[in-house]
């Protein structure tokens, strides 16, 4: 059988989490990640590289007779890492620049929306300098809460929900000043709120054909009950109650269908993960937002459910020949807690001790920030650990996953105690 040397781009969760999946294939050769931790480093080797230096990233490929390169982050696709590969004859999984737009610019993905019909929540766009038409237009609508959004990546930071005229104006008045958003609030969104649940729908595309692989629930608040300041994600599980087959037959017909197709018709074919931010309201499925990439930590929880290959179909994805596979998916329940440094996400102490890490077997466990010095495993950023277990049912899970995150300790260690609650709540009333 053919293997494939494999370099995958990225260092957090879910690259480990992508790391540990292909390790599991029998179609892969040398796993090498750029840069990695500590968690991927047992199922390949680590190598230094700028991820943003193509030419870098290129060269390392010629060298090391890698064979596909996998995209974990945003964004080196958003600047386009996949042409320039695919321009030196290297595969990729991953999006190529004009339709990794879908999430590196909110304009493009609410003027393609509105374009193909796919259900997304009312909007208008503004130029910095038209702040004051904004003001105007909000004014006049007068409904609040209403959503303000960066055009460009804000790594999390670009989505403001404001209740009130003066909360706006406050906010317009913040996005001016803030000098690291200034480049991606050059456009800004004004959308209508949704009122709904929201979940995560993942699938995977060859730009032609397209497979839904799985779906979550993440928790992005830092606090429990869903409170406090905006993070990457503090936990997630999977699959969330929220869904069932009639709406997701609806979410595959009326918004990834028309998204892949559409993608097609405006000559930016889609490969690679899609990822789809969907909010569930009294009037359906409509889409929040789109990211080019799996999510972290979703694909904590996707991951370990997917009975496939995932080289198989990463490989398959990239050779269009999509068609040929169907998604295999275990019937079980999956729940990821992430611990973090206390502070997260603002300011935080690094390289605390870890202990414990040896103590689990019936879990899984992700790097994300960590390091590694002197033989010992320490906190290296705000996210440091994911632990995953999964059971029969979504209690059952949950129970499991908390109880490994109990035998993991590190000082100043943070994590949300309700990973789930929603679901437990759709589940208990059932
Ligand atoms: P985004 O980066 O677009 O996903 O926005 C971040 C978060 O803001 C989402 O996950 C939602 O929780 C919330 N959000 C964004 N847009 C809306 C909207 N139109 N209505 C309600 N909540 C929203
Ligand atoms: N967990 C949210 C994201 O990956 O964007």
């Amino acid at each position: 059988m053919d293997t494939y040397n494999v370099l995958l781009i990225g260092a957090g969760g879910r690259e480990h989490a992508i790391a540990w999946k292909l390790a599991q294939s029998e179609k892969l050769g040398q796993l090498f990640i750029a840069p990695g931790n500590p968690g991927t480093a047992l199922y390949g080797k680590n190598v230094k590289l700028d991820v943003n230096d193509f030419e870098a990233v290129a060269d390392f490929v010629n060298k090391s007779g890698v064979e596909l390169v996998v995209v974990g982050p945003e964004d080196p696709l958003v600047n386009g890492i996949t042409n320039f590969l695919r321009d030196r004859n290297i595969a990729v999984f991953g999006p190529e620049k004009n339709a990794a737009r879908l999430e590196g610019s909110k304009e493009f993905a609410k003027e393609f929306m509105l374009k193909y019909n796919i259900p997304t929540a009312d909007f208008a766009v503004f130029g910095s300098m038209d702040y004051d038409d904004a003001l105007k237009f909000i004014s006049l609508k007068d409904t609040y809460p209403i959503v303000l959004k960066a055009d460009g990546l804000a790594a999390g930071k670009g989505v403001f929900i404001c209740n009130s005229e003066e909360e706006v104006k406050e906010r317009l008045l913040s996005i001016k000043k803030d000098k690291t958003l200034s480049e991606a609030a050059s456009r800004l969104v004004v959308e209508e709120f949704m009122e709904g649940e929201e979940v995560s729908v993942f699938v995977i595309s060859d730009g032609h054909t397209s497979h839904i692989l799985h779906y979550a629930q993440d928790h992005k608040r830092i606090g429990d009950g869903d409170t406090g300041l905006n993070t990457g994600g503090m936990g997630a599980y999977s699959p969330a109650p929220v869904l069932n087959d009639e709406l997701l037959e609806q979410i595959q017909l009326e918004i990834i269908d028309p998204t892949i197709t559409g993608m097609q018709l405006e000559e930016s074919a889609y490969t690679g993960i899609l990822y789809v931010g969907l909010m569930i309201t009294e009037d359906g499925p409509k889409v929040v937002e789109y990211n080019c990439r799996f999510g972290d930590p979703e694909c904590q929880v996707i991951l370990p459910s997917l009975n496939n290959d995932l080289l198989d179909l990463m490989i398959a994805s990239t050779e269009q020949r999509l068609d040929e596979k169907s998604i295999q998916i275990d019937d079980k329940y999956r729940c990821c807690v992430v611990l973090a440094s206390e502070g997260y996400p603002q300011k935080y102490e690094k390289r605390k001790v870890i202990s414990g890490l040896n103590d689990i077997d019936d879990a899984l466990i992700f790097h994300a920030g960590t390091a590694q010095i002197d033989g010992k495993i320490v906190s290296n950023g705000g996210r440091v650990l994911n632990v995953v277990s999964s059971g029969k049912t979504l209690r059952g899970a949950i129970d499991n996953t908390y109880d490994a995150v109990k035998k993991i300790s590190f000082e100043n260690c943070y994590y949300r105690k309700d990973i789930g609650h929603k679901g437990l709540k759709r589940v208990s009333n059932l």
